[in-house]
């Protein structure tokens, strides 16, 4: 049998002699100083998402040399390369919006250019997940090494680490507790070092899913980005690139049915962030690996919830990480594991927990018997509201409001939010239930973090902290409250959302998993009738016209319906309501 052409040779331009491609191809890197003894090598790529905009990943410059330096400890030759880099505050309208933008960009670069394995260096919310979905469907081995989370700064002696933080100042500064002059010292002491938020928001939580899903070399979750110890992780990295671009393990192998299991399942166990869901559902889509929410949610029951970190619990990511990281988590649920699982290092998961180092005292992972959050610290909610699926994050919500029947004050859209929320006009009392209708993947487009809808200015000077809220947005995972996410279908495709009106009564049943509007049927067929799609302005062309043309909703990821491995009966592109 032909030997795969690899290092160099691999991926050849045409141009209708291979042998022309390849003595063009060297001609051309040598510009950039090699030999041909280090063009002979295998080559490791590596993904270079450094961008000014992106405070989260100011570290990557470092990173890339410490995984080059590992690469050719091991005898391969690294080659980096950009791709597309996002951060939260700088990807307008929402760094959703360009996830599979990413992942495109990463997939047709990995399979573009001559490469046998590929290091993903990712770390803000979005940027794991595009670079997972991509490396899944180029089929390279990869390996992912994170840029690792921010340590705490303080203001007036109060730890403080982006973003719980940053949403409970602000807070504070709406309802008139601190002023101008103190918000604005907050500010620059929220996001104290490079690397990605302090607490347990959707970085954190991707990073501790991939290191369980077994992409990651141990312990890479939870070092954070300005300690040496990152350097060292990320050398091995590189070490660890070179053998897998010999021994060939594709990402299939890793990321498995099982192994996406465990991942999901540590998500509840660290009281991880809802847009993990949507994530690995992407990610495990890629594979043809369908996650089914009921499962999810049975899974999260039969998961306590262990990690004392904000927005759930006080304390932060450094804190997990002198706990002993996500090891110390696994320990607790390794009966409810598949340990054999393959790891990118290649030894089972159940090898990999072995071999940890033994436990030491400690107070921020609980013991399963002495849990933070008995189980389902996520817990999937369905009704005639949501026959798609709702979610809520009752680990971060108020005890109380858990179980709730309230008169419904809608919004019809972000704009028509922004207009009014703060009206002294506005008729809204802390009993009603705060609803947000077209901020869901088509509807906004890209499905913002706008779930947290703030408290109305006047509800907050009064003190209210909390309300029932509902929207087909999703929330940062460094948000707390008693929000009800990811409705699905969503408003803008003609889901149930989008007949609620003004005064209807929603009943909010979250240890039942229920989520329901007591209008009856015959009502909400006249308003079905009366309901018509919101415009989309600017559509007519570019990303946003294939955006909204192949979009699917939030229970299959809000990945484009042409990126899945082969054609769904279910998925819908466009955001079609499936029945
Ligand atoms: Fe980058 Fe939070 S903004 S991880």
């Amino acid at each position: 049998m032909k030997e795969k052409p690899a290092g160099l040779k691999s991926g050849l331009v045409s141009y209708g002699d291979p042998e022309f491609s390849l003595f063009l191809r060297k001609s051309f890197i040598k510009s950039a100083g090699y030999s041909d003894d280090a063009l002979d090598r295998p080559i490791v790529g590596i993904t270079n998402t450094y961008s000014g905009y992106n405070g989260c990943h100011r570290t990557v410059p470092e990173l890339v040399e410490a995984v080059k330096r590992g690469v050719m400890l091991a005898g391969a030759l690294p080659i980096d390369f950009p791709t597309i880099s996002m951060h939260e505050s700088f990807s307008h309208p929402t760094s959703m919006f360009l996830r599979n933008l990413m992942a495109i960009d990463v997939e047709e670069m990995i399979r573009a250019q001559p490469m046998d394995a590929v290091v993903l260096i990712g770390g803000c919310d979005k940027t794991v997940p595009a670079l997972l979905m991509g490396a899944a469907s180029a089929g390279v081995p990869a390996i992912l090494e994170v840029t690792g989370p921010m340590m705490t700064g303080s203001h007036r002696g109060e730890r403080l680490a982006a973003c719980t933080d940053c949403r409970r100042q602000w807070a504070r500064f709406r309802a008139g507790e601190i002023d101008r002059e103190e918000i604005d010292a907050v500010s620059g002491r929220l996001a104290p070092t490079a690397g990605t938020c302090g607490v347990m928001g959707t970085a954190s939580t991707m990073a501790l899913a991939a290191e369980a899903l077994g992409m990651m070399l141990p312990g890479g979750a939870t070092i954070p980005a300005v300690q040496s110890e990152r350097l060292v992780h990320a050398e091995e990295t590189g070490r660890r690139a070179a053998a897998l671009a010999s021994e060939g393990v594709p990402p299939a192998r890793i990321m498995t049915r099982e192994s996406v299991e465990n991942a999901l399942r540590v998500v509840h166990a660290v009281g991880g962030s809802t847009n993990a869901l949507v994530h690995l559902t992407a990610v495990a889509g890629r594979l043809g690996i369908e996650i089914d929410l009921d499962a999810f949610d049975r899974i999260g029951r039969e998961t306590p919830m262990l990690v004392d970190l904000k927005p759930s619990g006080t304390k932060y990511m450094e804190d997990l990480h002198r706990a002993g990281g996500l090891a110390t988590v696994l320990r607790e649920i390794r009966g409810l594991l598949n340990l054999d699982c393959e790891t990118i290092d290649g030894r089972t998961l159940g090898q990999v927990l072995d071999a940890a180092p033994a436990p030491w005292q400690q107070d921020v992972v609980h013991q399963a018997s002495d849990p933070v959050f008995a189980g389902g610290a996520v817990r999937v909610l369905r009704g005639n509201l949501a026959p798609r699926g709702a979610l809520i994050k009752q680990s971060a919500a108020s005890r109380e409001l858990l179980e709730h029947r309230g008169r419904a004050v809608v919004f019809e859209s972000l704009e028509d939010m922004d207009r009014r929320l703060d009206s002294p006009e506005l008729e809204v009392s802390d009993d009603d239930v705060l609803v947000l209708k077209n901020a869901g993947p088509v509807g906004a487009p890209g499905m913002p973090e706008a779930g947290y809808i703030p408290i109305p200015k006047k509800l907050a000077a009064r003190g209210v902290k909390d309300m029932v809220r509902l929207s087909d947005a999703r929330m940062s995972g460094t948000a707390f409250g008693t929000i009800v996410l990811h409705v699905t279908p969503e408003a803008a495709v003609g889901g149930p959302l989008a007949l609620v009106r003004d005064g209807d009564v929603i009943r909010l049943a979250t240890a039942e998993g229920r989520l329901e509007l007591e209008v009856d049927e015959a009502e909400l067929a006249r308003r079905r009738d009366e309901w018509r799609p919101p415009e989309h302005p600017g559509a007519e062309r570019g990303y946003k016209k294939l955006f909204l043309e192949q979009v699917l909703q939030a229970d299959e990821g809000c990945d484009f319906a042409f990126l899945k491995p082969g054609p769904t009966a279910d998925s819908k592109p466009g955001g079609g309501v499936r029945d």
